[in-house]
Protein backbone atom coordinates (compact mmCIF):
# COMPACT_ATOMS: atom_id res chain seq x y z
CA UNK A 1 0.00 0.00 0.00
CA UNK A 2 1.53 3.74 -0.70
CA UNK A 3 1.74 6.07 2.12
CA UNK A 4 -0.06 9.27 1.35
CA UNK A 5 2.79 12.46 1.41
CA UNK A 6 0.88 14.04 4.00
CA UNK A 7 1.75 17.57 5.23
CA UNK A 8 3.57 16.68 7.88
CA UNK A 9 1.75 18.36 10.88
CA UNK A 10 -1.26 17.22 9.43
CA UNK A 11 -1.76 14.41 11.67
CA UNK A 12 -1.54 16.55 14.60
CA UNK A 13 -3.99 19.24 13.65
CA UNK A 14 -6.75 16.46 13.19
CA UNK A 15 -5.76 15.32 16.67
CA UNK A 16 -6.11 18.76 17.73
CA UNK A 17 -9.60 19.43 15.92
CA UNK A 18 -10.91 15.87 17.36
CA UNK A 19 -10.34 17.22 20.99
CA UNK A 20 -11.76 20.28 20.57
CA UNK A 21 -14.78 19.17 18.97
CA UNK A 22 -15.22 16.55 21.06
CA UNK A 23 -15.07 19.17 24.12
CA UNK A 24 -17.09 21.47 22.32
CA UNK A 25 -19.93 18.66 21.49
CA UNK A 26 -20.17 17.05 24.58
CA UNK A 27 -20.58 20.22 26.85
CA UNK A 28 -23.26 21.32 24.33
CA UNK A 29 -27.43 20.79 24.95
CA UNK A 30 -28.14 18.84 22.94
CA UNK A 31 -25.45 16.82 22.84
CA UNK A 32 -23.77 16.70 19.30
CA UNK A 33 -20.38 15.20 17.38
CA UNK A 34 -19.78 16.25 13.99
CA UNK A 35 -20.02 13.83 11.37
CA UNK A 36 -16.15 13.64 10.07
CA UNK A 37 -15.40 12.42 13.20
CA UNK A 38 -17.20 8.70 11.67
CA UNK A 39 -14.35 8.08 9.13
CA UNK A 40 -11.47 6.68 11.31
CA UNK A 41 -10.17 3.33 9.78
CA UNK A 42 -12.82 1.41 10.69
CA UNK A 43 -15.51 4.17 9.90
CA UNK A 44 -14.32 4.34 6.10
CA UNK A 45 -14.62 0.65 5.59
CA UNK A 46 -18.01 0.69 7.64
CA UNK A 47 -19.12 3.90 4.75
CA UNK A 48 -17.93 1.71 1.75
CA UNK A 49 -20.35 -1.42 3.20
CA UNK A 50 -23.48 1.06 4.09
CA UNK A 51 -22.86 2.27 -0.20
CA UNK A 52 -23.11 -1.79 -1.11
CA UNK A 53 -26.93 -1.64 1.21
CA UNK A 54 -29.86 -2.49 -0.72
CA UNK A 55 -31.44 0.73 1.34
CA UNK A 56 -28.87 2.83 0.32
CA UNK A 57 -30.10 4.33 -2.95
CA UNK A 58 -27.59 7.51 -2.98
CA UNK A 59 -24.45 5.90 -4.18
CA UNK A 60 -25.99 3.95 -6.89
CA UNK A 61 -28.04 6.82 -8.03
CA UNK A 62 -25.24 9.08 -8.04
CA UNK A 63 -23.11 6.37 -9.55
CA UNK A 64 -25.75 5.89 -12.70
CA UNK A 65 -25.95 9.42 -13.54
CA UNK A 66 -22.10 10.02 -13.21
CA UNK A 67 -21.84 6.69 -15.78
CA UNK A 68 -24.41 8.11 -17.91
CA UNK A 69 -22.97 11.48 -18.29
CA UNK A 70 -19.18 11.82 -17.06
CA UNK A 71 -18.11 12.13 -20.75
CA UNK A 72 -20.24 15.46 -21.01
CA UNK A 73 -19.66 16.55 -17.74
CA UNK A 74 -15.73 16.62 -17.87
CA UNK A 75 -16.35 18.13 -21.36
CA UNK A 76 -18.39 20.97 -19.60
CA UNK A 77 -16.35 21.50 -16.95
CA UNK A 78 -12.79 21.46 -19.49
CA UNK A 79 -13.93 24.17 -21.64
CA UNK A 80 -11.52 22.76 -24.04
CA UNK A 81 -8.68 23.38 -21.97
CA UNK A 82 -6.62 20.90 -19.77
CA UNK A 83 -8.19 20.15 -16.12
CA UNK A 84 -7.43 19.14 -13.24
CA UNK A 85 -9.60 17.82 -10.56
CA UNK A 86 -9.36 17.98 -6.83
CA UNK A 87 -11.98 16.26 -4.72
CA UNK A 88 -13.72 17.23 -1.18
CA UNK A 89 -14.29 14.06 0.76
CA UNK A 90 -13.14 11.75 -1.89
CA UNK A 91 -13.20 8.13 0.45
CA UNK A 92 -12.83 5.38 -1.66
CA UNK A 93 -13.13 7.60 -4.88
CA UNK A 94 -15.25 4.42 -6.22
CA UNK A 95 -17.23 6.77 -8.13
CA UNK A 96 -14.88 9.30 -9.11
CA UNK A 97 -12.77 7.18 -11.29
CA UNK A 98 -15.81 7.29 -13.99
CA UNK A 99 -14.42 10.89 -14.58
CA UNK A 100 -11.32 10.33 -14.36
CA UNK A 101 -11.57 7.78 -17.01
CA UNK A 102 -13.64 10.54 -18.78
CA UNK A 103 -10.67 13.32 -18.56
CA UNK A 104 -8.14 10.89 -19.36
CA UNK A 105 -10.06 9.96 -22.76
CA UNK A 106 -9.46 13.87 -23.60
CA UNK A 107 -5.79 14.29 -22.22
CA UNK A 108 -3.67 11.92 -21.92
CA UNK A 109 -2.28 12.74 -18.34
CA UNK A 110 -4.89 14.13 -15.08
CA UNK A 111 -3.47 15.44 -11.76
CA UNK A 112 -6.01 14.22 -9.24
CA UNK A 113 -6.10 15.80 -5.82
CA UNK A 114 -8.56 14.12 -3.31
CA UNK A 115 -9.01 15.97 -0.11
CA UNK A 116 -10.46 13.88 3.15
CA UNK A 117 -9.95 13.64 6.89
CA UNK A 118 -9.73 9.44 6.22
CA UNK A 119 -5.82 8.65 5.82
CA UNK A 120 -6.92 5.05 5.31
CA UNK A 121 -9.39 6.18 2.62
CA UNK A 122 -6.50 8.44 0.48
CA UNK A 123 -4.17 5.41 0.98
CA UNK A 124 -6.73 2.65 -0.72
CA UNK A 125 -7.82 5.56 -3.12
CA UNK A 126 -4.35 6.53 -4.42
CA UNK A 127 -3.16 2.63 -4.84
CA UNK A 128 -5.92 1.77 -6.49
CA UNK A 129 -6.40 4.29 -8.80
CA UNK A 130 -2.70 4.34 -9.98
CA UNK A 131 -3.38 0.92 -10.49
CA UNK A 132 -6.31 1.05 -12.15
CA UNK A 133 -5.82 3.90 -14.39
CA UNK A 134 -1.90 4.51 -14.71
CA UNK A 135 -2.50 7.91 -16.47
CA UNK A 136 -3.76 9.42 -13.32
CA UNK A 137 -1.40 11.08 -10.80
CA UNK A 138 -2.83 11.60 -7.33
CA UNK A 139 -2.10 13.99 -5.19
CA UNK A 140 -3.84 13.49 -1.75
CA UNK A 141 -4.26 16.33 1.13
CA UNK A 142 -5.28 15.04 4.74
CA UNK A 143 -7.24 17.85 5.72
CA UNK A 144 -10.64 18.86 7.20
CA UNK A 145 -11.82 20.29 4.28
CA UNK A 146 -14.04 22.89 6.66
CA UNK A 147 -10.60 24.35 7.94
CA UNK A 148 -7.79 23.86 5.51
CA UNK A 149 -8.00 23.71 1.74
CA UNK A 150 -5.09 24.83 0.20
CA UNK A 151 -5.05 23.43 -3.76
CA UNK A 152 -2.05 24.03 -5.93
CA UNK A 153 -2.25 26.91 -8.23
CA UNK A 154 -3.71 25.49 -11.87
CA UNK A 155 -1.09 26.24 -14.71
CA UNK A 156 -1.96 29.04 -16.98
CA UNK A 157 -4.12 27.22 -19.63
CA UNK A 158 -5.81 25.06 -17.10
CA UNK A 159 -8.79 24.20 -15.34
CA UNK A 160 -9.79 23.16 -12.08
CA UNK A 161 -12.59 21.00 -11.65
CA UNK A 162 -13.52 20.56 -7.93
CA UNK A 163 -16.20 17.51 -7.46
CA UNK A 164 -17.82 17.54 -4.24
CA UNK A 165 -20.60 14.65 -4.41
CA UNK A 166 -21.66 11.67 -2.61
CA UNK A 167 -24.29 14.26 -1.20
CA UNK A 168 -21.68 15.42 1.26
CA UNK A 169 -22.70 18.85 1.64
CA UNK A 170 -26.51 17.59 2.82
CA UNK A 171 -24.11 17.79 6.16
CA UNK A 172 -24.00 21.12 6.55
CA UNK A 173 -26.47 23.28 8.08
CA UNK A 174 -27.56 25.47 4.96
CA UNK A 175 -25.20 29.00 6.31
CA UNK A 176 -22.84 26.45 7.01
CA UNK A 177 -22.69 25.05 3.85
CA UNK A 178 -23.47 28.43 1.80
CA UNK A 179 -19.87 29.49 3.88
CA UNK A 180 -18.09 26.70 2.27
CA UNK A 181 -19.17 26.70 -1.20
CA UNK A 182 -18.13 30.14 -1.05
CA UNK A 183 -14.73 29.54 0.95
CA UNK A 184 -14.37 26.71 -2.36
CA UNK A 185 -15.14 29.44 -4.49
CA UNK A 186 -12.22 31.81 -3.11
CA UNK A 187 -9.63 29.16 -3.79
CA UNK A 188 -10.51 28.73 -7.51
CA UNK A 189 -10.17 31.18 -10.42
CA UNK A 190 -13.26 32.08 -12.84
CA UNK A 191 -13.96 29.30 -15.52
CA UNK A 192 -13.28 26.89 -13.23
CA UNK A 193 -16.08 24.40 -12.36
CA UNK A 194 -17.62 23.16 -9.07
CA UNK A 195 -19.66 19.16 -9.52
CA UNK A 196 -22.16 19.64 -6.84
CA UNK A 197 -24.23 16.14 -6.18
CA UNK A 198 -27.21 16.52 -3.67
CA UNK A 199 -29.63 14.02 -2.43
CA UNK A 200 -33.05 15.30 -3.20
CA UNK A 201 -36.57 15.41 -1.13
CA UNK A 202 -38.34 12.12 -1.36
CA UNK A 203 -40.53 9.90 0.48
CA UNK A 204 -39.59 9.45 3.96
CA UNK A 205 -39.89 5.90 4.02
CA UNK A 206 -37.07 6.02 1.50
CA UNK A 207 -34.80 7.93 3.47
CA UNK A 208 -35.76 6.23 7.32
CA UNK A 209 -34.65 2.94 5.54
CA UNK A 210 -31.61 4.07 3.69
CA UNK A 211 -30.06 5.31 7.30
CA UNK A 212 -31.19 2.67 9.36
CA UNK A 213 -30.61 -0.68 7.12
CA UNK A 214 -32.14 -4.31 7.97
CA UNK A 215 -28.68 -5.43 8.84
CA UNK A 216 -27.34 -3.01 11.36
CA UNK A 217 -24.19 -1.27 9.33
CA UNK A 218 -25.75 2.17 9.52
CA UNK A 219 -25.99 1.21 13.43
CA UNK A 220 -22.31 0.59 13.67
CA UNK A 221 -21.32 2.83 11.52
CA UNK A 222 -22.93 5.52 13.89
CA UNK A 223 -21.72 3.98 17.05
CA UNK A 224 -17.87 3.93 15.84
CA UNK A 225 -17.23 7.26 16.39
CA UNK A 226 -17.66 5.83 20.28
CA UNK A 227 -15.46 3.53 19.76
CA UNK A 228 -12.93 5.70 18.69
CA UNK A 229 -13.13 8.24 20.97
CA UNK A 230 -12.57 4.53 23.50
CA UNK A 231 -9.52 4.03 21.64
CA UNK A 232 -8.26 7.48 21.10
CA UNK A 233 -9.49 9.56 23.52
CA UNK A 234 -9.45 6.79 26.45
CA UNK A 235 -13.31 7.62 26.95
CA UNK A 236 -15.08 4.33 28.18
CA UNK A 237 -18.50 4.67 26.25
CA UNK A 238 -20.08 1.33 26.51
CA UNK A 239 -21.79 0.45 23.45
CA UNK A 240 -24.61 -0.94 24.20
CA UNK A 241 -25.76 1.47 26.21
CA UNK A 242 -26.69 3.57 23.15
CA UNK A 243 -28.96 2.93 20.16
CA UNK A 244 -28.70 4.37 16.83
CA UNK A 245 -31.40 6.57 15.93
CA UNK A 246 -32.46 7.97 12.09
CA UNK A 247 -35.03 10.47 12.48
CA UNK A 248 -36.77 12.82 10.16
CA UNK A 249 -36.79 16.42 10.84
CA UNK A 250 -39.12 17.67 8.34
CA UNK A 251 -38.99 21.48 9.01
CA UNK A 252 -35.50 21.47 9.01
CA UNK A 253 -35.45 19.45 5.83
CA UNK A 254 -33.18 16.60 7.02
CA UNK A 255 -32.48 13.31 8.14
CA UNK A 256 -30.99 13.40 11.31
CA UNK A 257 -28.73 10.44 13.57
CA UNK A 258 -28.65 10.26 16.74
CA UNK A 259 -27.18 8.00 19.47
CA UNK A 260 -29.71 7.34 22.53
CA UNK A 261 -28.43 6.95 25.92
CA UNK A 262 -30.39 3.73 27.18
CA UNK A 263 -29.92 4.53 30.74
CA UNK A 264 -28.75 7.68 33.10
CA UNK A 265 -25.13 7.62 33.04
CA UNK A 266 -21.72 8.83 33.68
CA UNK A 267 -18.74 8.34 31.06
CA UNK A 268 -15.06 8.99 30.99
CA UNK A 269 -12.95 10.75 29.02
CA UNK A 270 -9.67 10.54 30.04
CA UNK A 271 -7.45 11.90 27.87
CA UNK A 272 -10.05 15.36 28.29
CA UNK A 273 -9.92 14.79 31.91
CA UNK A 274 -13.59 14.96 31.92
CA UNK A 275 -16.82 13.29 32.78
CA UNK A 276 -19.98 13.71 30.15
CA UNK A 277 -23.20 12.76 32.12
CA UNK A 278 -26.49 11.37 30.51
CA UNK A 279 -29.70 11.52 31.41
CA UNK A 280 -32.45 8.19 30.07
CA UNK A 281 -33.30 8.83 26.71
CA UNK A 282 -31.13 11.80 26.15
CA UNK A 283 -29.61 11.81 22.99
CA UNK A 284 -26.00 13.04 21.01
CA UNK A 285 -26.84 14.47 17.28
CA UNK A 286 -24.68 12.65 14.87
CA UNK A 287 -25.34 13.61 11.90
CA UNK A 288 -27.44 15.69 9.84
CA UNK A 289 -28.40 14.92 5.78
CA UNK A 290 -30.68 18.33 4.61
CA UNK A 291 -32.45 16.98 1.50
CA UNK A 292 -32.82 20.06 -1.57
CA UNK A 293 -35.14 20.11 -4.27
CA UNK A 294 -32.81 21.28 -7.21
CA UNK A 295 -33.71 24.61 -7.55
CA UNK A 296 -32.48 25.05 -4.11
CA UNK A 297 -29.23 23.44 -5.25
CA UNK A 298 -28.87 25.45 -7.81
CA UNK A 299 -29.60 28.73 -5.57
CA UNK A 300 -26.62 28.03 -3.46
CA UNK A 301 -24.13 27.59 -6.04
CA UNK A 302 -25.12 31.21 -7.39
CA UNK A 303 -24.93 32.31 -3.92
CA UNK A 304 -21.52 30.66 -3.49
CA UNK A 305 -20.16 32.87 -7.13
CA UNK A 306 -21.20 29.40 -9.09
CA UNK A 307 -23.44 29.89 -12.62
CA UNK A 308 -25.22 26.45 -12.97
CA UNK A 309 -24.11 25.18 -16.51
CA UNK A 310 -25.83 21.80 -16.56
CA UNK A 311 -27.66 19.21 -13.90
CA UNK A 312 -28.30 15.82 -14.40
CA UNK A 313 -31.09 13.80 -11.97
CA UNK A 314 -32.53 10.19 -12.35
CA UNK A 315 -35.91 9.11 -13.38
CA UNK A 316 -37.49 9.10 -9.87
CA UNK A 317 -36.04 12.52 -8.99
CA UNK A 318 -34.29 11.00 -6.13
CA UNK A 319 -30.58 12.66 -6.72
CA UNK A 320 -29.20 15.61 -8.79
CA UNK A 321 -25.56 15.94 -10.09
CA UNK A 322 -24.93 19.98 -10.76
CA UNK A 323 -22.26 21.59 -12.73
CA UNK A 324 -21.31 25.58 -11.78
CA UNK A 325 -18.78 27.92 -12.99
CA UNK A 326 -16.78 29.63 -11.11
CA UNK A 327 -17.95 32.86 -12.49
C1 LIG B 1 -20.17 10.22 2.95
S1 LIG B 1 -18.48 9.89 2.56
C2 LIG B 1 -18.52 10.20 0.81
C3 LIG B 1 -17.37 9.60 0.08
C4 LIG B 1 -17.42 9.81 -1.43
N1 LIG B 1 -17.28 11.22 -1.79
C5 LIG B 1 -18.71 9.28 -2.01
O1 LIG B 1 -19.40 10.04 -2.67
O2 LIG B 1 -19.00 8.09 -1.81
C6 LIG B 1 -17.69 11.33 3.18
C7 LIG B 1 -16.18 11.34 3.00
O3 LIG B 1 -15.73 12.66 3.32
C8 LIG B 1 -14.74 12.63 4.31
N2 LIG B 1 -14.96 13.81 5.14
C9 LIG B 1 -16.04 14.07 5.92
N3 LIG B 1 -15.93 15.30 6.48
C10 LIG B 1 -14.75 15.80 6.03
C11 LIG B 1 -14.08 17.04 6.26
N4 LIG B 1 -14.60 17.98 7.04
N5 LIG B 1 -12.87 17.24 5.66
C12 LIG B 1 -12.34 16.28 4.85
N6 LIG B 1 -12.94 15.09 4.60
C13 LIG B 1 -14.13 14.87 5.18
C14 LIG B 1 -14.91 11.32 5.04
O4 LIG B 1 -13.70 10.86 5.60
C15 LIG B 1 -15.45 10.40 3.92
O5 LIG B 1 -14.39 9.76 3.26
Amino acid sequence: MTTSPVLPNAIEQLSGQIVSAVRTGLAARPKRLPSWLFYDEAGSRLFDQITELPEYYLTRVERRILAANAQQIVALAGEGERLRIAELGAGSAEKTRLLLRAAVQRQSTLVYEPVDVSLSALDEAQERIEREIPAVRVAPQLADYTHSLALEPTEPGERRLVLYIGSSIGNFEPDHAAQLLQGVRAGLKTGDALLLGVDLVKDVRVLLAAYDDAAGVTAAFNRNILVRLNRELGADFDLDAFAHQAVWNAAESRMEMHLVSHVPQRVRLAALDCDATFKADESIHTENSYKYTPGQAEDMLRTAGFAPVARWTDHRGWFAVCLGRAS
